[in-house]
């Protein structure tokens, strides 16, 4: 489970969230967000991170957390799922994550991603904000054969693939936004911190 290669060149995204170091929450097994979940307001509302328990989350599953307000994706991708992620890029708008507001250096990588398996993200659509919902089955009759499986914004159509990148065609403009996080360990995702001090 390394941590995939960083593109030193990338610009940083967001600089001042390694703050308060220290675990507010922890992830409950559930594709939609939940607003009852807040394990600290005062604490969200200043913005502490939130840790995000990975160690049972089945390949194939999204657990959701919130953080600053806002609604964390965390997807334990299958293989399959990886390996699928190139055959998608012509029919994406920004393929590469050449939109720098979208990610943080350490996701300006194939994946989006620290490590390959686990994709994190703000699971706020990049058109007007609705919460995308977490579609991981292949070729859905709502949505069509050529399904592989992604995130669909139910307010205006919106879609984007299992890395959060925005496909052609539909009114969202930008990737969704990978926010900072680190691996406290293989089983633990704090996300608000670009690193673990000790
Ligand atoms: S808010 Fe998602 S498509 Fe409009």
């Amino acid at each position: 489970m390394a941590e995939v290669p960083v593109n030193p060149a990338r610009r940083r995204f967001l600089t001042g969230s390694a703050v308060a170091v220290g675990a507010v929450g922890v992830g409950f097994a559930a594709v939609p967000f939940l607003s009852s979940f807040e394990p600290s307001a005062k604490a969200q509302a200043a913005g502490a991170p939130v840790d995000v328990a990975v160690s049972q989350l089945a390949p194939g599953q999204m657990v959701t957390v919130a953080w600053r307000g806002q609604p964390i994706y965390v997807v334990h991708r299958t293989d399959k799922m990886v390996e699928m992620l190139p055959s998608l890029d012509g029919e994406l708008l920004d393929p590469n994550s050449k939109v720098a507001s979208q990610q943080p250096p350490f996701a300006d990588n194939f994946y989006r991603a620290r490590k390959k398996e686990f994709l994190v993200l703000i699971g706020v659509c990049t058109h007007l904000g609705c919460a995308p919902t977490y579609r991981p089955e292949v070729a859905p009759k709502d949505l069509g054969p050529e399904w592989k499986g992604g995130f669909f914004c139910p307010c205006h159509g919106s879609k984007f693939d299992l890395a959060g990148r925005v496909f052609k065609g539909v009114p969202a403009p930008l990737n969704l936004v990978v926010p900072e996080y680190a691996f406290v360990n293989d089983g633990l995702i704090r996300v608000g911190v670009a690193e673990i001090r000790a």
